[in-house]
């Protein structure tokens, strides 16, 4: 019979049998798949494990530090962390296409890991959190007709860099490696991690970026993780999040007149992102999450709410 403490056990086996005195690499991003993988890996095989995490700056807030402590000081896994948020910033700038800054941030973070990479020496492997439902995708023949949003990934870089790929939950779908992850002893937020996308805050910022921004919309983005975590919704909810739409719009505070940003709502369910539906939030956490975002966050007068359904609107609004 199948249990998670057998599969754990052959996976252990099997990734030390595969790697012997190899070396291992991980691209940590800070998402559930990745790092239940690293934990794996790790319990397997120890120091040869080497994870490069990349801070692109485009993180939500205090995210960079949580990723990092888990893993140097609670699993004491071997990390190389890049703080690069300036670089990306500067290689954004001016720039306001979405799929320009996609591109932006995926070639920036495979030039980056790459030299990270090279600083090891000889590697021998490349760990990636591919799962079940990634395998099925990539074998199928039926592919979207047209490029809606391109999803970067270090598809090429195997090759490239002449690695194995070691894969050990391909076998798995996500509530599987949840509970992996639950069994291996990681922390709730890690293991019930909403999904969040490659390119970060960059494509919830909407058109130019600035630190300015950025800063806001991570402030006002915190606060609606706290109040939806605070109503027990969190778990129930596919994503949640805020988006900084670049409108300003006049309010009044107290007897002055106000010129600020708006910031949109978006709190969708969805089986496989595919497809997706506003979630009906109660009207108090709506008007906590409005009031608190208007009275903490600086330069922000309004809030709204997006009622789209996916499609016709995609779940991020970039
Ligand atoms: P859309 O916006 O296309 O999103 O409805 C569907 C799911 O994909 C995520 N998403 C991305 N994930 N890189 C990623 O890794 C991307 O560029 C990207 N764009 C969208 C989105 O958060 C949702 O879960």
């Amino acid at each position: 019979t199948w249990t998670m403490a057998n599969f754990i056990e052959t996976e252990l086996a099997s990734i030390r049998e595969k790697v012997g005195t190899g070396k291992v690499l991980c691209a940590l991003s800070g998402g559930v798949d990745s790092a239940v993988v690293a934990v794996l890996i790790h319990k397997a095989i120890g120091d040869q494990l080497h994870c490069v995490f990349v801070n692109n700056g485009l993180l939500r807030k205090g995210e960079a530090d949580k990723v990092v402590n888990l893993f140097t000081k609670h699993f004491k896994i071997n990390l190389a962390h890049v703080d690069a948020a300036d670089r990306f910033l500067g290689m954004l700038e001016g720039v306001s296409d979405p799929e320009q800054k996609r591109k932006i941030i995926g070639n920036e973070f495979i030039y980056l890991f790459e030299e990270e990479a090279k600083k090891l020496g000889q590697v021998d492997y490349l760990a990636q959190g591919t799962l079940y439902p990634d395998v099925i995708e990539s074998v199928s023949t039926k592919g979207p007709s047209a490029v809606i949003k391109s999803h970067h990934n270090v598809g090429g870089l195997p090759e490239k860099m002449n690695l194995k790929l070691l894969e050990p939950v391909r076998e798995l779908f996500k509530d599987e490696v949840r509970l992996l992850g639950k069994e291996l002893g990681m922390p709730d937020e890690v293991v019930y991690r909403q999904p969040f996308p490659g390119p970060g805050l960059a494509i919830r910022c909407i058109g130019e970026l600035s630190a300015e921004k950025l800063d806001i919309l991570r402030d006002a983005d915190a606060i609606v993780i706290e109040e939806i975590r605070k109503a027990g919704l969190y778990r129930e909810i596919w994503q949640s999040f805020a988006v900084l739409l670049p409108v300003k719009t006049v309010g009044v505070m107290g007897d002055a007149r106000t010129y600020e940003w708006t910031v949109a709502l978006r709190a969708v369910n969805s089986l496989d992102g595919m497809t997706a539906d506003w979630v009906k939030l109660p009207y108090e956490l709506l008007g906590s999450i409005s009031s608190r975002i208007i009275n903490e966050v600086k330069g922000v007068n309004r809030v709204v709410y997006d009622i789209s359904q996916k499609p016709p609107a995609t779940i991020e609004w970039e």
